[in-house]
Formats: C-alpha cells, sequence, structure tokens
C-alpha cells in the first residue's frame, strides 16, 4: 500500500551536516522523494505542526528548537512510507529507545536534539503534508 509521510530534518540535523545521511537512507531504503525543500519554519507553523502537544512540559522548547534555524522537509513515499521512515528514524530518545543503525540512534544523544521527525499515522501524514506543501 503506497503511502505519504512528513520527514523533517530538524536545525540540529542541518545544522551538523546530516542531510545528506538522511536523504540517502531513504534513498537506500526505497523510498521516493516527492516533495523536497530547505526552510525557516514561522512560529505559526510550528504551532500548527505541534498543535498535539500544546500544554505538554516540553511544548515551549520544542517550538524554540524547530524556529531556531533551517529544517528540510520532505513528502516520502512509498509502500509502509509512515512506520518504514519511522523505522529509519529510531525512537524518540535518541539512547534509550532508538537502536544503533537508526538515525536517531547512530547520530543523537538528547531527546529534543533528535535529528528527524516523521509524520506518526496516516491522519498525522495528511495532516501535516498539507500544512508543509499545500499545492501538492
Ligand atoms: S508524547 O508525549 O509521547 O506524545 O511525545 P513524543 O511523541 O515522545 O514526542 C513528541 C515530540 O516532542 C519531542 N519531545 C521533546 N522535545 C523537547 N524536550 C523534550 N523533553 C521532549 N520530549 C519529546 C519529540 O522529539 C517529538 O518531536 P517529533 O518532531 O514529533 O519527533
Amino acid at each position: 500500500m503506497t503511502e505519504r509521510t512528513l520527514v523533517l530534518v530538524k536545525p540540529d540535523g542541518v545544522q551538523r551536516r546530516l542531510i545528506g545521511e538522511v536523504v540517502s537512507r531513504i534513498e537506500r531504503k526505497g523510498l521516493d522523494i516527492v516533495a523536497l525543500e530547505l526552510r525557516t519554519v514561522p512560529r505559526e507553523l510550528a504551532e500548527q505542526h505541534y498543535a498535539e502537544h500544546d500544554g505538554k512540559p516540553f511544548f515551549g522548547d520544542l517550538l524554540e528548537f524547530i524556529t531556531s534555524g533551517k529544517v528540510l522537509a520532505a513528502v516520502v513515499e512509498g509502500p509502509r512510507a509512515i512506520a518504514a521512515f519511522r523505522q529509519l528514524a529510531g525512537g524518540t530518545d535518541p539512547v534509550e529507545k532508538a537502536t544503533p543503525g537508526t538515525i536517531r540512534g547512530d547520530f543523537g544523544l538528547e531527546t529534543q536534539y533528535n535529528l528527524v521527525h516523521g509524520s506518526d499515522s496516516p491522519e498525522s501524514a495528511a495532516r501535516e503534508i498539507k500544512l508543509w506543501f499545500p499545492n501538492l
């Protein structure tokens, strides 16, 4: 079943020059990149993107972080693309949850600076893709 998912390389990943690494892993997995853009994230987009986490203790830090530098946004497509990218990313906590061999497991140390985002469900993917790529 072909799906689409929204992938972000967060400001830490861009600053650490890991865009190529992430894109390479997506392509080697066999997924297609159907949209790709490097952009600065306005506060409003960040708030909409992370709306479900409004009220959680880390919400402020999350918004501060995602708006702190350039982000690579991509729409990735393929069979079970949502789960496939989350497998590539590894768990949210790069040390406790992500295993070696995943993006976060190989390159991350702290939950806040976990390098990438991938949509977590078909509903989230549809909402996030519309938000980031309204013309797609
Ligand atoms: S939850 O509460 O289980 O739904 O949260 P989770 O799915 O683990 O994480 C949601 C996003 O918030 C980020 N996050 C954090 N940022 C900063 N500080 C702390 N402590 C923190 N905990 C979680 C996490 O990386 C998720 O971001 P995305 O971009 O969706 O991966």
